[in-house]
C-alpha cells in the first residue's frame, strides 16, 4: 500500500524516525508488530522489503525508528517528505496488553522502538525501563541507561544490576526486545523470581509474510520432534517460556 512520508526526524548519525500517513495501516496497528518497506529503487541484494518495527502510531500515521545499518537503510534515510513509498503491514503478533502491575523493559540498541508504542498502550502500569547500546548514539529516553564504553549511563551490560531492579520496583511482568543473548539473560533471571516475560525476537526476514520460513527459530515442543514457529507471521512477539532458548 502506498504510503505518504510526512516527516523525517534525525535523531543522530545513526538512528532516525520517519512518519507515514495511511490510516487504514495506522488503524489496525498494535504494539511489537512490524512493516516491510520497499524501496522506491533496485538495490542489489536487497530483500523484497525492509523489515522495520513500529515506533509510534495515531489515527492516521505510523512512524518507524530506523537505524541505519546497510545500503537499504541508508537510501530509506535519503527519502524525501511527500515521497511515498509501498509499505506493507502491519505484520506479526504483537504484546499481550497489561493491566495495574509494574512493568519492567528491558532493550537493546534497536529493540527500543517497539516499546516505545507498548508503554502508551499499557493501562495503569508503572514502567521501570533499561535501555543498553554499544555507545552513547544507541541510547534514548528510559530510565536506567547502559553502554558497553561508558559514554552514557552505566558502563556495562543492561543485565548487570537487573535483580537489584526487579526487587525495588516489585516488578510484576516484564517485556523485551533487543539481541536474543540479551533477552536470553533476562529470561534465566525472571525464570527464578517467576515473573512472566515477553519477547520481540529480531531474525533475519526475507518474505515477511510466513512463507519462506527464513525466520524459524526452535520453540520448545511437547514430545521428541523438533518444533519451529516463525517470527515474522507467529511472532516477532512471544512467550519467553515458548522459545527454545538454548538453539538460538
Ligand atoms: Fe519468510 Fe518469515 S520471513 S516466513
Amino acid at each position: 500500500m502506498k504510503c505518504k512520508l510526512i516527516s523525517k526526524q534525525i535523531l543522530n548519525k545513526d538512528y532516525y524516525i520517519l512518519t507515514f500517513e495511511n490510516s487504514e495501516i495506522a488503524s489496525k496497528i498494535e504494539a511489537g508488530q512490524f512493516v516491510t518497506v520497499k524501496l522506491n529503487q533496485v538495490v542489489p541484494g536487497q530483500r523484497l522489503g525492509i523489515p522495520l518495527s513500529i515506533y509510534d502510531c495515531s489515527e492516521k500515521t505510523f512512524s518507524l525508528f530506523v537505524k541505519i545499518l546497510g545500503e537499504g537503510t541508508r537510501i530509506l534515510a535519503e527519502a524525501e517528505e511527500n515521497e511515498s513509498l509501498e509499505i506493507l503491514g502491519p505484520l506479526g503478533q504483537g504484546f499481550s496488553i497489561q493491566k495495574d502491575k509494574n512493568v519492567l523493559f528491558v532493550t537493546g540498541g534497536v529493540g527500543y522502538p517497539p516499546l516505545y508504542l507498548l508503554k502508551k498502550n499499557l493501562e495503569n502500569c508503572n514502567v521501570t525501563w533499561l535501555h543498553g547500546g554499544r555507545t552513547s548514539t544507541d541510547i534514548f529516553e528510559c530510565d536506567y541507561a547502559y553502554t558497553e564504553d561508558g559514554s552514557e549511563g552505566s558502563k556495562g551490560l543492561v543485565t548487570q544490576d537487573l535483580i537489584k531492579i526487579i526487587e525495588e520496583n516489585k516488578i510484576e511482568y516484564a517485556y523485551s526486545c533487543g539481541p536474543n543473548g540479551m533477552m536470553k539473560a533476562v529470561y534465566k533471571i525472571l525464570k527464578e523470581k517467576n515473573i512472566p516475560y515477553q519477547v520481540s525476537l529480531e531474525e533475519y526476514m526475507a518474505c515477511g509474510i510466513g512463507v519462506c520460513y527464513g525466520c524459524a527459530v526452535e520453540v520448545v515442543s511437547p514430545d521428541s520432534e523438533p518444533l519451529y514457529k516463525r517470527v515474522c507471521k507467529d511472532g516477532p512477539v512471544f512467550n519467553a517460556e515458548e522459545i527454545k532458548w538454548e538453539s538460538i
